[in-house]
């Protein structure tokens, strides 16, 4: 029972995508850009919906505290590094080495671990969460919670390794009791991962949920609106395209084929784009 085929299967039903029709790749991925790669007429049949007895209960929202707007940062170069160093780091290891004192917002005083990102650093696809959780400020690395789990099952789903990817945050610093970023904290933050994503120049970056793609991409309509259509972001003289989906930790929580399905195609979408074939 053991068996990689069988933990495959057992992946594949977890996402919901099981029994599927192999599918023609996405014929609007054609274009230069996927201005609106549509999605694909026919869905996979239906699979089995088996909800994970880990699914954790919906946290309420909760809003950004005040203190982030009297915070004051230090001044010194390594709690507050200024952009001509990030700028300057050449490679993922300095520019990791330049920002990791960062003490610029109230997030910095709070974490255990910054979590920089990790992955390939020739990454074809990047994907962008919102900001480390409890276990993520404990290891110091991105998505290696509940959510992590998920993400890496949906990874695998479309044929590719978490190493593969590039993984990384809108903030680098957990916030406290896994709130939402507020702006500024988001904003504070935001030259490093445009740092990041000029030194990997992924082909496509997939937004998980709607802080990065509020954050990264300037859009604040509601994800269930957009995810599935293709977005764009430039970045260091780059246009990049975005395909935004849902986070994961929003499928832990609405547990539905659904859910699970959405995710699938947009994750197979950003696939389906970065495996086109060169043009002329
Ligand atoms: N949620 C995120 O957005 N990022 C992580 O790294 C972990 C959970």
């Amino acid at each position: 029972m053991d068996s990689p085929l069988q933990a495959w299967r057992d992946t594949l039903e977890e996402l919901g995508v099981m029994g599927l029709v192999r599918e023609p790749v996405v014929a609007a991925l054609k274009p230069a850009l996927p201005a609106s790669a549509p999605r694909p007429a026919s869905g996979p049949a239906l699979g089995p919906t088996r909800r994970p007895a880990e699914a954790p209960p919906r946290p309420a929202p909760r809003p950004a505290p005040a203190a982030a707007t009297a915070y004051t940062p230090p001044t010194d170069p390594v709690g507050c590094p200024p952009p001509e160093a990030v700028a300057a780091a050449a490679t993922l290891p300095e520019l990791e080495k330049a920002i990791q004192g960062c003490l610029a917002c109230p997030l910095g005083p709070g974490r255990l671990k910054f979590v920089f990102g990790e992955g390939s650093p020739q990454a074809r696809l990047m994907l962008v969460g919102e900001g480390p959780g409890r276990d993520e400020d404990l290891q110091g690395r991105p998505f290696v919670g509940k959510a992590g789990e998920l993400l890496d099952k949906m990874i695998g789903a479309i044929g590719m390794k978490r190493e593969e990817t590039y993984i990384a945050n809108v903030v680098k610093c957990r916030p406290p009791d896994n709130r939402t970023p507020s702006p500024d904290e988001a904003r504070t933050c935001l030259g490093y991962l445009h740092r990041q994503i000029e030194l990997i120049q992924p082909v496509v970056i997939v937004t998980l949920g709607a802080t990065p793609l509020r954050e990264l991409v300037g859009l604040s309509e509601g994800i269930t609106k957009v995810r599935g259509q293709w977005k764009r972001v430039r970045v260091g003289g780059r246009e990049i395209p975005v395909m935004p989906t849902f986070h994961p930790a929003y499928v832990l929580r609405q547990y539905t084929q659904d859910v699970r399905r959405a995710v699938w195609e947009d994750l197979k979408a950003a696939k389906a784009w970065i495996d086109r074939p060169a043009e002329d």
